[in-house]
C-alpha cells in the first residue's frame, strides 16, 4: 500500500499540479485539505477539482472561528503589525493550517505533509517550522520547492495531465478573513502604483462617499464583541467591518516588506477591518493603560509582530509573550467610535469603563481638581540633574543672533 501526504490545498494551478507531481515522483496516495480561513472560494467545487485531479481523498475544514478566535485576535491584542504596516493576514493563517494539516495526518496515518510554497518566500518557513514544533516525524514535501519548472513549463505539464489552467490572473493572491495579500505582476516595480484591478475589498478612496460613516467597536478584555451596540460572533464582526470600511476605501496598504529569507519584496495589502480594529484597539488601550505599560506593551507588538512574521508562532517565546500580552488586556474594555472617510479611519471618540482619563485632572475649566503649585516642587526634582550637568558640562545650543556659537559654559559660570 501508498503512503500517505497530507496536503495543504488551495484549488490553485500550484497545489492542483502538486498534486499529481507527488503522485508521479514520490509514489504515494495524496489526500487534499482545504482550510477555508474565509478565501471566499466556491470551496465544493475545489474539493472536486481535487479529486478530479489525482487525490485519493479531499477534505474540507471549515477554520474560520478558529482562525478568529485563536489567531487573528491574539495578534489583534498584541497590536501586531510588520514592519508597522502589514496586519499579518497570510502569515497568521500558516500555523493555523499546519496544526490542521498535521491533525489530518494523524488521522489518516499519513507519513507526510505536503504544500505548494517554492523556495523564495515566508511561508515555507511558516510551515516546515510549524511542522517541526508539532509533527517533527512527518516528512515535509514542497512540490514548487522541488521540482524546478519554469511557469511555461508548469502550465504544459498541467496541460499535459487535464488539470485545467484558469486564464490565470498575473497576481498572486492570498485571501483570508483578516485581509487579502496581492503581488507579483506589475507590482514588482515598486515605482508602478497598483492598478486598480488588484482590489477587490475597498474601493477607490476619491469614489468613496463624501458622507462619512461612524462605527462604534466594543471591546472586552482587547477582543472586540459589538459592531454600533450589536454585539456579533467574531467571524461576522470581521466581514461586516470589511465591507463598512472597504466601502469608505480604507484599508490599503502599499509596502515594500523585508521578508525572512533575505529579499526585499513589494506587497499590496488591503484589509479594511484590520486597520480600523488595529487603531481602535490601540486608542482604547492609550485610556486604560498606564504610560509605562503602553510603552512596554509597544515592544512587545514588535517582537510579536516579528515572530509572527518569521513562522515562530509555536514557539516559547510566543507562549511567553502571549501570556504578557493577555494580562495586559484585563481592561481594556470599552468603546471606540471610528469615524470612515475616503479611505481614511479616524478615531474620534472612545470611553470605558476602566478608564484612566480623569476629567477633573485634565480639564482648564471649572473643575479643576489638579493642585498646579505642587509642580513647582516636581520640576524642581524633575529638572535637577538637566541643572546639574549643564552648570558643569555646558549644552549644545543653536547659534544665536550674533552668529557667535556658544557652546560651552565656564564650569560654575
Ligand atoms: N508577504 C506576505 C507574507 O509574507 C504575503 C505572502 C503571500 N502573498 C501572496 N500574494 N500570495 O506574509
Amino acid at each position: 500500500m501508498a503512503e500517505k501526504v497530507v496536503l495543504a490545498y488551495s484549488g490553485g494551478l500550484d497545489t492542483s499540479v502538486a498534486i499529481r507531481w507527488i503522485a508521479e515522483n514520490y509514489h504515494m496516495d495524496v489526500i487534499a485539505l482545504m482550510v477555508d480561513v474565509g478565501s471566499e472560494r466556491d470551496l465544493p467545487a475545489i474539493q472536486q477539482k481535487a479529486l478530479k485531479v489525482g487525490a485519493v481523498k479531499s477534505l474540507v475544514v471549515d477554520a474560520r472561528e478558529l482562525f478568529v478566535k485563536h489567531f487573528v485576535f491574539p495578534a489583534l491584542k498584541a497590536d501586531a503589525l510588520y514592519e508597522g504596516q502589514y496586519p499579518l493576514a497570510t502569515a497568521l493563517a500558516r500555523p493555523l493550517i499546519v496544526k490542521l494539516m498535521v491533525d489530518a495526518a494523524n488521522e489518516e496515518g499519513a507519513a507526510a505533509v505536503a504544500h505548494g510554497c517554492t523556495g523564495k518566500g515566508n511561508d515555507q518557513v511558516r510551515f516546515d517550522v510549524s511542522v517541526f514544533a508539532l509533527a517533527p516525524h512527518l516528512k515535509i514535501i514542497a512540490p514548487a520547492r522541488e521540482w524546478g519548472m519554469t511557469r511555461e513549463e508548469e502550465i504544459a505539464y498541467a496541460q499535459k495531465h487535464d488539470i485545467p489552467v484558469s486564464v490565470g490572473s498575473a497576481y498572486s493572491i492570498d485571501v483570508n478573513l483578516w485581509g487579502r495579500s496581492i503581488e507579483c505582476g506589475i507590482l514588482e516595480d515598486p515605482w508602478a502604483e497598483p492598478p486598480e484591478e488588484v482590489f477587490a475589498w475597498t474601493r477607490a478612496p476619491q469614489d468613496a462617499p463624501d458622507k462619512p460613516s461612524y462605527v462604534e467597536i466594543g471591546f472586552e478584555r482587547g477582543i472586540p464583541v459589538s459592531l454600533n451596540a450589536k454585539n456579533l460572533d467574531s467571524v461576522s464582526l470581521i466581514q461586516q467591518l470589511n465591507e463598512l470600511a472597504g466601502e469608505h476605501g480604507v484599508g490599503r496598504i502599499d509596502h515594500v516588506e523585508n521578508r525572512l529569507v533575505g529579499i526585499k519584496s513589494r506587497e499590496v495589502y488591503e484589509a479594511p477591518a484590520a486597520t480600523v480594529l488595529l487603531i481602535a484597539h490601540k486608542a482604547l488601550e492609550a485610556m486604560t493603560l498606564s504610560r509605562e505599560q503602553l510603552r512596554f506593551k509597544e515592544k512587545v507588538a514588535l517582537e510579536y509582530a516579528d515572530l509572527i512574521y518569521n513562522g515562530l508562532w509555536f514557539t516559547a517565546l510566543h507562549q511567553d509573550l502571549a501570556a504578557y500580552v493577555e494580562s495586559s488586556q484585563r481592561h481594556v474594555t470599552g468603546t471606540v467610535r471610528v469615524k470612515l472617510c475616503k479611505g481614511k479611519a479616524t478615531v474620534v471618540g472612545r470611553k470605558s469603563p476602566k478608564s484612566l482619563y480623569s476629567f477633573g485632572l485634565a480639564t482648564y475649566d471649572k473643575g479643576d481638581e489638579f493642585d498646579q503649585s505642587a509642580s513647582v516642587g516636581f520640576i524642581h526634582i524633575w529638572g535637577l540633574p538637566v541643572k546639574t550637568q549643564a552648570r558643569v558640562q555646558g549644552v549644545e545650543q543653536p547659534e544665536s543672533e550674533d552668529g557667535g556659537r556658544r557652546r560651552e559654559r565656564k564650569e560654575g559660570g
